[in-house]
């Protein structure tokens, strides 16, 4: 039987609906609009892609939203000093620096100069180290959007086997870290495989849902996958097309057709995970100036 098709593209205009709500709230009680700060190092075409839907998505939610487009020749300190200039701006209530940067800057120094209030991104130490501590804030969003698309289709992670493949700052480590915490929406029991893990397909086989961030076209095929799992691929591969117009086109890290007879569900690429990257970003956003007009709330989480 051909496996349920979990669309993110449809729940992430459910969740930038919610967001869009939230912002006319804060509008019209507050007087504040909330507003997102995208800055993006050299000219990556899929990173161009992703800034610009991030800008409209932003926009749609009625944010203010303002795009950093700096040349690929842009200096660290150049760079450190527009996020200065953000953390000090007043209308920017969160600020994201699009990954990758180019090899000349070193990305751990520029997540650490944003402030954490501003993290939306999820990705400064401070706020890793509360997830860690079981305090999340600003949940970084690929894994914030997992565990949405996961609740809101309802599988419950909860006493479940996670199984993630990939151990990123980005995905693998947040979302292990999201879906063991004790509270509601998590609780499950999570392991961790990555490029040095032995007869990995033991342990993906043993996973009521399986999570592919590894990046690698088709490398999770159905001999790797339980009858019935869930399935939630976080890749966007490039490979070649020659039939194609662009010559390239987009595959997850699954082998999409093969799995999607043995699991119960399954993330589509694109159309899955992606969309909702970006509704998790809105929603971080939206935090970002609630905390800023409540501070108090910020310790509480949600
Ligand atoms: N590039 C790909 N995914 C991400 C992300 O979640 N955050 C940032 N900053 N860059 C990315």
């Amino acid at each position: 039987m051909s496996a349920r098709v979990l669309s993110g593209t449809e729940m992430a205009n459910e969740i930038r609906a919610e967001v869009a709500v939230g912002v006319a709230e804060m509008r019209d009680k507050h007087g504040i609009v909330p507003g997102l700060a995208v800055v993006m190092v050299g000219d990556d075409p899929a990173s161009k892609v992703y800034v610009r839907n991030k800008d409209r998505a932003a926009i749609e939610a009625g944010m203010v939203s303002e795009s950093i487009p700096l040349q690929a020749s842009t200096t660290q300190d150049e760079v450190l000093s527009v996020v200065r200039r953000l953390n000090c701006d007043a209308r920017i209530h969160g600020i994201l620096v699009q990954l990758p940067l180019p090899d000349h800057i070193d990305e751990d120094t520029v997540i650490e100069s944003v402030n954490p209030d501003k993290d939306v991104d999820g990705l400064h130490p401070f706020n890793m180290g509360l997830l860690v501590a079981g305090q999340p804030r600003f949940v970084s969003v690929t894994p914030a959007g997992i565990q949405q698309i996961l609740l809101r289709s309802g599988f419950d992670p909860e006493g479940k086997h996670v199984v993630v493949v990939g151990r990123s700052n980005i995905v693998g480590k947040p979302v292990s870290n999201l879906l063991m915490q004790r509270r509601p929406g998590s609780n499950a029991t999570v392991t961790v495989c990555h490029t040095r893990t032995r007869n990995m397909a033991e342990i993906t086989r043993q996973a009521d849902i399986l999570i592919s961030a590894i990046g690698r076209p088709r490398f999770i095929t159905a001999d790797m996958v339980k009858d019935g799992a869930v399935v939630i691929d976080v890749g966007i591969n490039q490979i070649d097309a020659p039939e194609r117009k662009r010559g390239y086109r987009l595959v997850g890290d699954v082998d999409y057709d093969a799995v999607s007879q043995k699991a119960e569900a399954i993330t589509p690429v694109p159309g899955g995970i992606g969309p909702m990257t970006i509704a998790m970003l809105m929603h971080n956003t939206l935090k970002a100036a609630r905390y800023f007009v409540h501070p108090h709330l910020r310790e509480l989480g949600d």
